[in-house]
């Protein structure tokens, strides 16, 4: 079996507490090289995954013939760079969400993708997380319009961090919302054509005033639509995240993607995982199928050109309070 060699760019929090233990007890990556601009953390990431080398210079382990994967996972404003140098590089990108700040660098990330033919995928894992694809076999059966209300909620997350600076992060609704906008459109089985949205700046105060709070209405072609309500003003002892769908006669319930409920016509049944799976380990399974067998990516080009359009649009409906067709 073919084992893929991963220049990993940006060792932080979210690398240390989820990637790093996927990567590493996954028996198709290997993680070769360990890259931050904090060499601290680049060793540390390197020491515990017996990396052959940690760098603070990406471009030496993006331009190393040994790597076959560039995954990157630091502060939004420089995703589109890194996947773009990545790309020209020849190497396959795993990039976590969002790829861009804004249309114009994520249209530049799909350029270079397609010209350098290599394979993309952004990192929106509640798309393939167990409960989103079983909800979505059920809804597809139903052939009938849905509502669907997806809640995140918990208290000024990112305190002064690089989130609420709208230059370094875009804000919450374009990181973290996009991850619900990805799923409303899964479970819809299609592309939106409105967006409206309420919100603001609530929670930390925000050098740019970045949205960190809104409710962003879908609306479907079916006549479907999608509510996201995501807060940073909530409280963390509530559970932070639910997603609601109702359609046919049926209601589906995600309760923190640990425990799925679905009531029908034939009675209700409960579904509960060992633990809560937000699809982070089924992202590199799928990321392996597409770069060593070609598989289609399910989170591709179309899929995060998709989910930033809409995040997008929400701002500039939040800032405008006009309600934008996508
Ligand atoms: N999929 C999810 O559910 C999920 C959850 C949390 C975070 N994330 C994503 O993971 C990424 C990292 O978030 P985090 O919470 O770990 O942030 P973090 O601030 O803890 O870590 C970011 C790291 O990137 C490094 N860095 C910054 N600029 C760099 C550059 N130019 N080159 C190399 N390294 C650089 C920083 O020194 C830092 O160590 C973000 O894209 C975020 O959206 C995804």
């Amino acid at each position: 079996m073919s084992v893929l060699k991963v220049a990993l760019i940006g060792c932080g929090g979210f690398v240390r507490h989820t990637h790093l233990a996927n990567l590493t007890g996954h028996e198709q990556f290997q993680i070769y090289a360990a890259v931050d601009i904090d060499l601290g953390a680049a060793q540390s990431i390197a020491e515990a995954s017996g990396a052959a080398y940690w760098t603070d210079d990406a471009d030496r382990a993006i331009s190393d013939p040994a790597v076959d994967v560039v995954f990157i996972a630091t502060p939004h404003h420089n995703h589109a760079d890194l996947t773009i140098r990545a790309a020209r590089a020849g190497k396959h990108i795993y990039c976590e969400k969002p790829m861009g700040l804004n249309e114009e660098e994520c249209q530049a990330v799909a350029a270079a993708i397609q010209e350098h033919g290599v394979q993309y995928l952004a990192g929106y894992n509640r798309a393939v997380a167990p409960f989103t694809l079983q909800a979505r076999a059920l809804l597809a059966s139903l052939q009938a319009p849905m509502l669907i209300y997806h809640r995140i909620a918990d208290w000024n997350p990112y305190g002064t961090s690089w989130m609420i600076d709208e230059s370094l992060s875009g804000g919450r609704v374009i990181g973290e919302g996009g991850h619900a906008l990805d799923m409303m459109c899964r479970l819809a089985g299609q592309d939106p054509v409105r967006v409206y949205a309420e919100g603001g700046n609530f929670a930390a105060p925000s050098p740019t005033g970045a949205p960190d709070s809104a409710v962003i209405t879908l609306g479907f072609p079916d006549g479907s639509s999608g509510v996201l309500y995501l807060s940073s003003v909530g409280n963390n002892a509530f559970p932070k995240e639910e997603v609601q769908i109702t359609c046919a006669n049926h209601t589906i319930v995600i309760y923190g993607f640990e425990r799925m409920e679905v009531y029908s016509p034939g009675g209700q049944e409960t579904f509960t995982l060992p633990a809560m799976d937000k699809g982070l380990r089924a992202m590199l399974d799928q990321a392996a199928a597409v770069f060593l067998d070609g598989a289609p990516s399910p989170t591709g080009i179309p899929e995060a050109l998709r989910a930033t359009r809409i995040t997008f649009a929400a701002v500039r409906a939040i800032r405008t309070r006009q309600l934008q067709a996508l």
